[in-house]
Protein backbone atom coordinates (compact mmCIF):
# COMPACT_ATOMS: atom_id res chain seq x y z
CA UNK A 1 0.00 0.00 0.00
CA UNK A 2 0.77 3.47 -0.33
CA UNK A 3 2.27 5.69 2.59
CA UNK A 4 1.69 8.82 3.42
CA UNK A 5 3.29 10.62 6.42
CA UNK A 6 1.78 13.82 8.71
CA UNK A 7 3.24 16.00 10.85
CA UNK A 8 2.21 19.08 13.05
CA UNK A 9 4.50 22.41 13.10
CA UNK A 10 4.65 25.38 14.90
CA UNK A 11 2.37 26.77 17.52
CA UNK A 12 -0.37 24.20 18.37
CA UNK A 13 -4.32 25.26 17.60
CA UNK A 14 -7.56 24.08 18.09
CA UNK A 15 -8.56 21.62 14.78
CA UNK A 16 -4.96 20.30 14.34
CA UNK A 17 -6.00 16.56 15.31
CA UNK A 18 -9.57 17.34 13.51
CA UNK A 19 -6.77 17.77 10.34
CA UNK A 20 -4.99 14.56 11.16
CA UNK A 21 -8.85 12.71 11.38
CA UNK A 22 -9.39 13.91 8.20
CA UNK A 23 -6.02 12.61 6.31
CA UNK A 24 -6.22 9.16 8.19
CA UNK A 25 -9.82 8.41 7.80
CA UNK A 26 -10.16 9.19 4.02
CA UNK A 27 -6.83 7.80 3.43
CA UNK A 28 -7.80 4.61 4.69
CA UNK A 29 -11.43 4.58 4.00
CA UNK A 30 -10.96 6.57 0.42
CA UNK A 31 -7.70 6.20 -1.31
CA UNK A 32 -5.85 2.87 0.65
CA UNK A 33 -3.28 4.44 1.52
CA UNK A 34 -0.89 4.21 4.80
CA UNK A 35 -0.56 6.79 7.26
CA UNK A 36 2.48 7.23 9.58
CA UNK A 37 2.42 9.55 12.20
CA UNK A 38 5.77 11.95 12.11
CA UNK A 39 5.90 13.25 16.20
CA UNK A 40 7.44 16.89 17.33
CA UNK A 41 7.33 18.29 13.38
CA UNK A 42 10.32 18.05 11.22
CA UNK A 43 12.16 16.69 14.32
CA UNK A 44 10.35 13.35 14.20
CA UNK A 45 12.69 13.41 10.70
CA UNK A 46 15.43 14.42 11.78
CA UNK A 47 15.72 11.88 15.12
CA UNK A 48 14.95 8.38 15.37
CA UNK A 49 12.58 6.34 16.94
CA UNK A 50 9.55 9.56 16.53
CA UNK A 51 7.24 7.86 13.96
CA UNK A 52 4.05 5.39 14.06
CA UNK A 53 1.05 3.89 12.63
CA UNK A 54 -1.80 5.86 12.36
CA UNK A 55 -5.14 4.05 11.88
CA UNK A 56 -8.84 4.88 12.16
CA UNK A 57 -8.49 3.26 15.57
CA UNK A 58 -5.42 4.60 16.69
CA UNK A 59 -7.09 7.84 15.92
CA UNK A 60 -10.82 7.54 17.81
CA UNK A 61 -11.82 10.01 19.89
CA UNK A 62 -9.32 13.19 18.48
CA UNK A 63 -12.01 15.37 16.91
CA UNK A 64 -12.95 17.35 19.68
CA UNK A 65 -9.36 17.62 21.58
CA UNK A 66 -7.45 20.47 21.26
CA UNK A 67 -3.49 20.32 20.60
CA UNK A 68 -1.98 17.95 18.38
CA UNK A 69 -1.40 14.49 19.38
CA UNK A 70 1.16 14.53 16.95
CA UNK A 71 2.81 16.99 19.02
CA UNK A 72 4.76 19.87 17.68
CA UNK A 73 8.05 22.25 17.75
CA UNK A 74 8.45 25.79 16.58
CA UNK A 75 12.06 24.67 16.72
CA UNK A 76 12.32 22.14 14.73
CA UNK A 77 14.02 23.88 11.02
CA UNK A 78 15.75 21.43 9.05
CA UNK A 79 17.77 23.90 7.54
CA UNK A 80 18.52 25.95 10.79
CA UNK A 81 18.46 23.02 12.96
CA UNK A 82 20.76 23.14 16.53
CA UNK A 83 22.82 20.43 17.29
CA UNK A 84 25.63 20.23 20.13
CA UNK A 85 28.96 19.29 18.64
CA UNK A 86 31.87 19.38 21.18
CA UNK A 87 29.95 20.82 23.78
CA UNK A 88 28.75 23.91 21.89
CA UNK A 89 25.46 24.55 20.13
CA UNK A 90 26.20 24.96 16.31
CA UNK A 91 23.29 25.30 13.92
CA UNK A 92 23.19 23.07 11.00
CA UNK A 93 21.30 22.37 7.76
CA UNK A 94 20.45 18.79 8.21
CA UNK A 95 17.45 18.93 5.28
CA UNK A 96 19.28 16.12 3.30
CA UNK A 97 19.30 13.96 6.14
CA UNK A 98 15.21 14.45 6.14
CA UNK A 99 14.97 13.46 2.70
CA UNK A 100 16.95 10.20 3.38
CA UNK A 101 14.71 9.59 6.19
CA UNK A 102 11.97 10.09 4.32
CA UNK A 103 12.90 7.45 2.11
CA UNK A 104 13.85 5.13 4.60
CA UNK A 105 10.05 5.10 6.04
CA UNK A 106 8.98 4.43 2.29
CA UNK A 107 6.80 7.18 2.22
CA UNK A 108 5.29 8.26 -0.64
CA UNK A 109 3.91 11.85 0.29
CA UNK A 110 3.97 14.41 3.68
CA UNK A 111 1.64 16.19 5.19
CA UNK A 112 2.84 19.33 6.53
CA UNK A 113 0.28 20.90 8.75
CA UNK A 114 1.34 24.40 10.16
CA UNK A 115 1.50 28.19 10.16
CA UNK A 116 3.79 30.40 7.85
CA UNK A 117 7.41 28.88 9.23
CA UNK A 118 5.83 25.12 8.64
CA UNK A 119 4.76 25.92 4.92
CA UNK A 120 8.23 27.48 3.98
CA UNK A 121 9.86 25.00 5.24
CA UNK A 122 7.82 22.46 3.25
CA UNK A 123 8.07 24.78 0.34
CA UNK A 124 12.12 24.39 0.51
CA UNK A 125 11.99 20.77 1.16
CA UNK A 126 9.69 20.51 -1.96
CA UNK A 127 12.48 22.51 -3.53
CA UNK A 128 14.63 19.51 -2.54
CA UNK A 129 12.54 16.59 -4.31
CA UNK A 130 10.24 16.20 -1.20
CA UNK A 131 6.74 15.22 -2.34
CA UNK A 132 4.77 17.45 0.48
CA UNK A 133 1.22 19.15 0.65
CA UNK A 134 1.18 22.13 3.28
CA UNK A 135 -2.08 22.60 4.99
CA UNK A 136 -2.26 26.12 6.71
CA UNK A 137 -3.00 26.39 10.38
CA UNK A 138 -3.03 29.75 12.52
CA UNK A 139 -5.37 30.96 15.25
CA UNK A 140 -4.08 34.49 14.01
CA UNK A 141 -5.88 34.16 10.52
CA UNK A 142 -2.83 35.74 8.77
CA UNK A 143 -2.23 33.87 5.86
CA UNK A 144 -3.14 35.49 2.32
CA UNK A 145 -3.68 32.53 0.74
CA UNK A 146 -6.86 31.29 2.67
CA UNK A 147 -9.75 33.04 3.33
CA UNK A 148 -9.63 31.93 6.68
CA UNK A 149 -7.54 29.27 8.90
CA UNK A 150 -8.70 26.62 11.09
CA UNK A 151 -8.55 27.27 14.83
CA UNK A 152 -9.25 31.12 14.35
CA UNK A 153 -12.99 30.75 14.72
CA UNK A 154 -12.08 28.75 17.86
CA UNK A 155 -9.47 31.46 19.13
CA UNK A 156 -12.11 34.08 18.28
CA UNK A 157 -15.08 32.11 20.55
CA UNK A 158 -12.85 31.87 23.51
CA UNK A 159 -11.43 35.73 23.39
CA UNK A 160 -15.40 36.42 22.82
CA UNK A 161 -15.85 34.58 25.52
CA UNK A 162 -13.89 36.04 28.03
CA UNK A 163 -15.04 39.65 27.06
CA UNK A 164 -18.59 38.27 27.79
CA UNK A 165 -16.90 36.93 31.80
CA UNK A 166 -15.20 40.56 32.17
CA UNK A 167 -18.37 42.49 31.53
CA UNK A 168 -19.84 41.73 34.71
CA UNK A 169 -16.74 42.94 36.60
CA UNK A 170 -16.65 46.11 34.58
CA UNK A 171 -20.33 46.76 35.14
CA UNK A 172 -19.91 45.70 38.78
CA UNK A 173 -17.06 47.84 39.66
CA UNK A 174 -17.39 50.43 37.57
CA UNK A 175 -13.95 49.64 35.69
CA UNK A 176 -12.29 49.85 32.76
CA UNK A 177 -10.97 46.44 31.55
CA UNK A 178 -8.56 46.13 28.83
CA UNK A 179 -7.78 42.70 27.40
CA UNK A 180 -4.78 42.21 25.23
CA UNK A 181 -5.39 39.36 22.69
CA UNK A 182 -3.06 37.20 20.63
CA UNK A 183 -2.74 37.67 16.42
CA UNK A 184 1.10 39.02 15.67
CA UNK A 185 1.03 41.56 13.44
CA UNK A 186 -2.73 40.90 12.15
CA UNK A 187 -5.65 42.22 14.23
CA UNK A 188 -8.45 39.54 13.29
CA UNK A 189 -8.82 38.52 16.73
CA UNK A 190 -9.02 41.58 18.17
CA UNK A 191 -11.47 42.70 15.85
CA UNK A 192 -13.92 39.73 15.63
CA UNK A 193 -13.83 38.95 19.45
CA UNK A 194 -13.98 42.53 20.00
CA UNK A 195 -17.59 42.66 17.81
CA UNK A 196 -18.72 39.39 19.04
CA UNK A 197 -18.14 40.20 22.49
CA UNK A 198 -19.50 44.33 22.21
CA UNK A 199 -16.00 45.52 23.55
CA UNK A 200 -15.98 50.08 23.77
CA UNK A 201 -12.54 50.08 22.07
CA UNK A 202 -10.88 47.79 19.77
CA UNK A 203 -7.22 48.72 18.30
CA UNK A 204 -5.12 46.29 16.23
CA UNK A 205 -1.65 47.02 14.54
CA UNK A 206 -3.56 47.96 11.01
CA UNK A 207 -4.64 51.34 12.47
CA UNK A 208 -2.08 52.74 14.60
CA UNK A 209 -3.70 54.17 17.47
CA UNK A 210 -4.15 57.30 19.53
CA UNK A 211 -4.53 57.15 23.18
CA UNK A 212 -6.46 60.81 23.57
CA UNK A 213 -9.30 59.04 20.82
CA UNK A 214 -9.49 55.95 23.41
CA UNK A 215 -9.67 57.86 26.58
CA UNK A 216 -12.46 60.12 25.04
CA UNK A 217 -14.44 57.11 23.90
CA UNK A 218 -14.22 56.14 27.81
CA UNK A 219 -14.88 59.85 29.26
CA UNK A 220 -17.76 60.23 26.81
CA UNK A 221 -19.15 56.83 27.68
CA UNK A 222 -19.02 57.73 31.32
CA UNK A 223 -20.71 60.80 30.64
CA UNK A 224 -23.75 59.32 29.52
CA UNK A 225 -23.96 56.99 32.20
CA UNK A 226 -21.77 53.83 31.23
CA UNK A 227 -19.46 54.14 34.07
CA UNK A 228 -17.55 51.19 32.56
CA UNK A 229 -15.62 50.16 29.16
CA UNK A 230 -14.23 47.50 27.54
CA UNK A 231 -10.83 47.93 25.46
CA UNK A 232 -10.00 45.10 23.50
CA UNK A 233 -5.76 45.28 22.10
CA UNK A 234 -3.90 43.44 19.67
CA UNK A 235 -0.73 42.41 20.86
CA UNK A 236 0.80 43.71 17.97
CA UNK A 237 -1.22 46.94 18.18
CA UNK A 238 1.12 50.12 18.21
CA UNK A 239 0.22 54.03 19.10
CA UNK A 240 0.44 56.21 15.95
CA UNK A 241 4.81 56.79 15.24
CA UNK A 242 5.44 54.06 18.13
CA UNK A 243 6.83 50.64 18.03
CA UNK A 244 4.98 47.30 18.61
CA UNK A 245 5.88 45.77 22.13
CA UNK A 246 8.09 43.25 22.13
CA UNK A 247 8.97 40.73 25.75
CA UNK A 248 11.44 39.09 23.82
CA UNK A 249 12.89 37.48 20.57
CA UNK A 250 13.43 34.16 19.09
CA UNK A 251 9.89 32.83 21.19
CA UNK A 252 8.93 31.09 17.84
CA UNK A 253 12.17 30.51 16.69
CA UNK A 254 15.39 32.05 15.40
CA UNK A 255 15.01 35.90 14.35
CA UNK A 256 11.19 36.25 15.47
CA UNK A 257 9.62 38.61 18.39
CA UNK A 258 7.60 37.70 21.03
CA UNK A 259 4.56 40.16 21.04
CA UNK A 260 3.51 41.14 24.23
CA UNK A 261 2.87 43.86 26.78
CA UNK A 262 0.85 46.48 24.59
CA UNK A 263 -2.19 46.06 27.19
CA UNK A 264 -0.54 47.25 30.25
CA UNK A 265 0.79 50.32 28.64
CA UNK A 266 -3.01 51.21 27.25
CA UNK A 267 -4.45 50.33 30.70
CA UNK A 268 -1.55 52.79 32.41
CA UNK A 269 -2.47 55.26 30.41
CA UNK A 270 -5.86 55.16 30.46
CA UNK A 271 -6.11 55.37 34.44
CA UNK A 272 -3.31 58.26 34.15
CA UNK A 273 -5.50 60.25 32.03
CA UNK A 274 -8.99 59.02 32.79
CA UNK A 275 -8.33 58.54 36.65
CA UNK A 276 -11.31 55.47 36.11
CA UNK A 277 -10.09 52.12 38.05
CA UNK A 278 -8.25 49.91 34.97
CA UNK A 279 -8.05 46.46 34.99
CA UNK A 280 -5.44 44.69 32.50
CA UNK A 281 -6.15 40.83 31.26
CA UNK A 282 -3.77 39.17 28.91
CA UNK A 283 -5.48 36.42 27.58
CA UNK A 284 -2.60 34.63 26.22
CA UNK A 285 -2.48 30.88 25.32
CA UNK A 286 -5.96 30.22 26.69
CA UNK A 287 -6.87 31.61 23.26
CA UNK A 288 -4.91 28.07 21.71
CA UNK A 289 -6.32 25.72 23.72
CA UNK A 290 -9.21 23.86 24.15
CA UNK A 291 -11.54 22.09 21.99
CA UNK A 292 -12.18 23.22 18.46
CA UNK A 293 -15.88 25.17 17.23
CA UNK A 294 -18.00 23.35 15.13
CA UNK A 295 -16.72 25.97 12.37
CA UNK A 296 -13.09 24.73 12.59
CA UNK A 297 -13.64 21.08 13.12
CA UNK A 298 -15.82 21.40 9.57
CA UNK A 299 -13.05 23.45 8.07
CA UNK A 300 -10.19 21.20 9.33
CA UNK A 301 -11.76 17.88 8.22
CA UNK A 302 -12.19 19.45 5.01
CA UNK A 303 -8.43 20.28 4.44
CA UNK A 304 -7.17 16.72 5.64
CA UNK A 305 -9.31 15.28 3.21
CA UNK A 306 -7.96 17.23 0.26
CA UNK A 307 -4.41 17.32 1.64
CA UNK A 308 -4.94 13.57 1.23
CA UNK A 309 -6.68 14.08 -1.91
CA UNK A 310 -4.10 16.24 -3.17
CA UNK A 311 -1.45 13.52 -2.30
CA UNK A 312 -3.20 10.75 -3.98
CA UNK A 313 -2.90 13.27 -6.98
CA UNK A 314 0.41 13.80 -6.92
CA UNK A 315 -0.04 17.57 -6.49
CA UNK A 316 2.19 18.39 -4.68
CA UNK A 317 4.04 21.49 -3.73
CA UNK A 318 0.92 23.02 -2.67
CA UNK A 319 -1.55 24.14 0.15
CA UNK A 320 -4.69 23.56 0.74
CA UNK A 321 -6.87 26.73 1.39
CA UNK A 322 -10.53 28.29 1.43
CA UNK A 323 -11.49 30.41 -1.36
CA UNK A 324 -15.60 31.39 -0.56
CA UNK A 325 -16.83 28.32 0.61
CA UNK A 326 -14.77 26.02 -1.76
CA UNK A 327 -11.33 23.95 -0.41
CA UNK A 328 -9.23 24.41 -2.61
CA UNK A 329 -5.46 24.26 -2.92
CA UNK A 330 -2.61 27.07 -4.02
CA UNK A 331 1.35 27.06 -4.31
CA UNK A 332 2.93 26.71 -1.32
CA UNK A 333 5.46 29.35 -2.50
CA UNK A 334 2.40 31.93 -3.79
CA UNK A 335 0.68 31.08 -0.16
CA UNK A 336 3.97 32.16 2.34
CA UNK A 337 4.26 35.08 0.13
CA UNK A 338 2.83 37.71 2.20
CA UNK A 339 0.67 38.45 5.65
CA UNK A 340 -2.96 38.80 5.11
CA UNK A 341 -4.03 42.35 7.09
CA UNK A 342 -7.27 43.55 8.22
CA UNK A 343 -8.12 46.07 5.16
CA UNK A 344 -8.94 49.55 5.46
CA UNK A 345 -11.32 49.29 3.63
CA UNK A 346 -12.61 46.01 5.68
CA UNK A 347 -16.72 45.95 6.13
CA UNK A 348 -15.87 44.76 9.68
CA UNK A 349 -14.11 47.94 10.64
CA UNK A 350 -17.09 49.70 9.00
CA UNK A 351 -19.34 47.70 10.93
CA UNK A 352 -17.17 48.46 14.36
CA UNK A 353 -16.83 51.73 13.62
CA UNK A 354 -21.38 52.19 12.56
CA UNK A 355 -22.17 50.92 15.79
CA UNK A 356 -19.75 53.34 17.59
CA UNK A 357 -16.52 51.06 18.93
CA UNK A 358 -13.52 52.83 18.47
CA UNK A 359 -11.04 52.21 16.45
CA UNK A 360 -8.36 54.70 18.28
CA UNK A 361 -8.20 57.25 16.05
O1 LIG B 1 0.85 32.43 15.79
C1 LIG B 1 0.11 31.99 16.87
C2 LIG B 1 0.54 32.69 18.14
O2 LIG B 1 -0.25 32.20 19.18
C3 LIG B 1 0.51 34.23 18.07
O3 LIG B 1 -0.79 34.72 18.18
C4 LIG B 1 1.45 34.58 19.19
O4 LIG B 1 2.06 35.82 18.97
C5 LIG B 1 2.47 33.49 19.13
O5 LIG B 1 1.88 32.40 18.46
C6 LIG B 1 2.99 33.01 20.46
O6 LIG B 1 3.95 32.04 20.24
P1 LIG B 1 4.66 31.16 21.34
O7 LIG B 1 4.06 29.80 21.24
O8 LIG B 1 6.10 31.17 20.97
O9 LIG B 1 4.38 31.78 22.68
Amino acid sequence: MPKVGVLTGGGDCPGLNAVIRGVVKSADTKYGWDVIGIEDSFQGLILPGKTRSMTPFSIRGILPQGGTILHSSNRANPFEYPTRVDGQTVVQDVSKQVIERFHELELDGLVAIGGDGTNRIASRLFDLGLPVVGVPKTIDNDLRATDVTFGFNSAVTTAMEALDKLHTTAASHHRVMVVEVMGRYTGWIALESGIAGGADVILIPEIPFQIAAVCRKIARRAERGSTFSIVVVAEGAHPEGGEVSVVAHGGRGKGMERLGGIGNKVGEQIAETTGMDVRVTVLGHIQRGGSPTAFDRILATRFGCKAMSLVTRGEFGRMVCLRGREVTSVPIKEAISDYKWVPLDSGLILTAEAIGICMGR
